[in-house]
């Protein structure tokens, strides 16, 4: 699927740190929001049994790639603001690079607090747009130097920052927020390999270079080759995500 060649490549990696964050050990029930093509699903299989997995996203075609991938897991549409998930019914509800897409962040937390039982816990992740994430960085700046309106993600979307999904946990009434930084390498075989994840279409950077002419994605791309020191074998860009934590408070009694 064309979105391995691009950020599923960083979302494998990212999985098993933030699972780890999250605290997901044997014996829960885990709700991945967002799931995608399944990257941290399979991290939550690997950990609790197909079994013990709900995973919800609201793409189509996600859902039923997720589904084939994850054998056994309960993959359903569904949207972080209404996940169609019964109250209290996980002990741990998790959204990897997910909260920066959501048009009410704010339901979002609240929808999952709601989903997870008294004294588990919800944790969302998402890049460092501003300097964290390499492979993003390198791309913005690149098309910022060809187009200086380029829709930069770090101006554009949000919760990569510190102290954002804190914020945003703490609004919904979550207990105990507590933020980290989490931080993957991913290795290219050379320039192609990483040009080639752009040219997928995926996500904003993908959206935006799609919709140019092919006069402005060739200086799009030297821009880039030439910001990298133009390579011409395998190099390694990291990526680090900003992680918060939190836990839900029992009701009044
Ligand atoms: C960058 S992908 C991350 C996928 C997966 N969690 C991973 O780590 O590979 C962002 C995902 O968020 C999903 N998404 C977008 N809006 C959403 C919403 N309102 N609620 C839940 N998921 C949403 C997209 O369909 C996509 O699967």
């Amino acid at each position: 699927m064309a979105y391995d060649s691009f950020m599923g490549r960083y979302s494998r990696r990212l999985a098993p740190l933030f699972a780890d964050t999250a605290g997901v050990t044997a014996g829960q029930r885990a709700l991945d929001v967002g799931c995608g093509p399944g990257a941290l699903t399979g991290e939550l299989v690997s950990r609790l049994g197909a079994a013990a997995v709900l995973a919800i996203d609201p793409s189509e075609p996600f859902v039923a790639d997720c589904a084939v991938r994850h054998p056994g897991v309960l993959v359903r549409h569904g949207t972080a603001e209404a996940t169609g998930v019964d109250d209290a019914s996980a002990d741990v509800a998790l959204a990897q690079l997910v909260l920066h897409f959501v048009a009410q962040p704010e339901a979002a937390a609240r929808e999952l607090a709601r989903v997870v039982r008294p004294g588990g816990v919800v944790a969302a992740c998402v890049w460092d747009f501003e300097d964290g994430m390499a492979m993003l960085r390198l791309f913005w700046d690149a098309a910022l130097a060809v187009d200086p309106a380029a829709p930069d993600q770090a101006r554009t979307l949000r919760f990569g920052r510190p102290g954002e999904i804190v914020e945003l946990f703490e609004q919904a009434g979550l207990a105990e927020v507590t933020e980290s930084t989490l931080e993957v390498t991913e290795t290219y075989t050379g320039f192609d390999d990483l040009w080639a994840g752009f040219e997928q279409g995926i996500g904003p950077a993908g959206a935006w270079l799609g919709a140019q002419p092919d006069d402005v994605r060739l200086q799009v791309r030297r821009e880039m080759a030439e910001r990298l020191g133009a390579p011409d074998g395998p190099f390694s860009l990291d990526a680090v995500a900003r992680c918060a934590t939190a836990t839900v408070s029992a009701p009044p009694p």
